[in-house]
């Protein structure tokens, strides 16, 4: 059985109230449950986790090196955290980005991720459903 971690940056524990027209309704724990019962079906296991605070995160990816993957929405830090980038860079483990809302058709600020360079793939844009479609990419 396939072990994936899905780590979630900061404002993410916000969802469901944050900028709905952005974000959509569903809190993190709706995102997370329907996550468990599509891993069910692909025979996978999930472990959560999510901060607000940086560094957390770094040592969140660190601990996943035992994982055959990470799904990680940095939120904000995406844009900036050149360490959230050495820490992917420092596991073997894949890590997919992913954003609900489409970075790139959004503020310039937000065009950037520094980030991407370093992970497997990218899934944003499509709500919880990037979520889902990095989920099967580890399939
Ligand atoms: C986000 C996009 C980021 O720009 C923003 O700072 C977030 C959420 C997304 O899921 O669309 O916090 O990562």
């Amino acid at each position: 059985m396939k072990k994936i971690v899905i780590i979630n940056g900061p404002n993410l524990n916000m969802l469901g109230v944050r900028e709905p027209e952005q974000y959509g309704t569903l809190t993190l724990e709706n995102i997370n449950a329907m996550l468990t019962a599509r891993a069910h079906a692909l025979d996978m296991q999930l472990e959560f986790f999510q901060s607000n605070i940086e560094g957390e995160l770094v040592t969140a990816i660190q601990s996943a090196a035992d994982a055959d993957g990470v799904i990680l929405n940095a939120g904000a830090y995406t844009h900036y955290s050149i360490a959230i980038r050495d820490a992917i860079s420092s596991v073997k483990t894949p890590v997919v980005e992913v954003h609900l809302s489409n970075i790139h058709a959004r503020e310039d600020f937000r065009h950037v991720s520094v980030i991407s360079p370093v992970c497997k793939g990218s899934v944003a844009g499509f709500g919880e459903m990037s979520y889902v479609l990095a989920l099967y990419s580890f399939s």
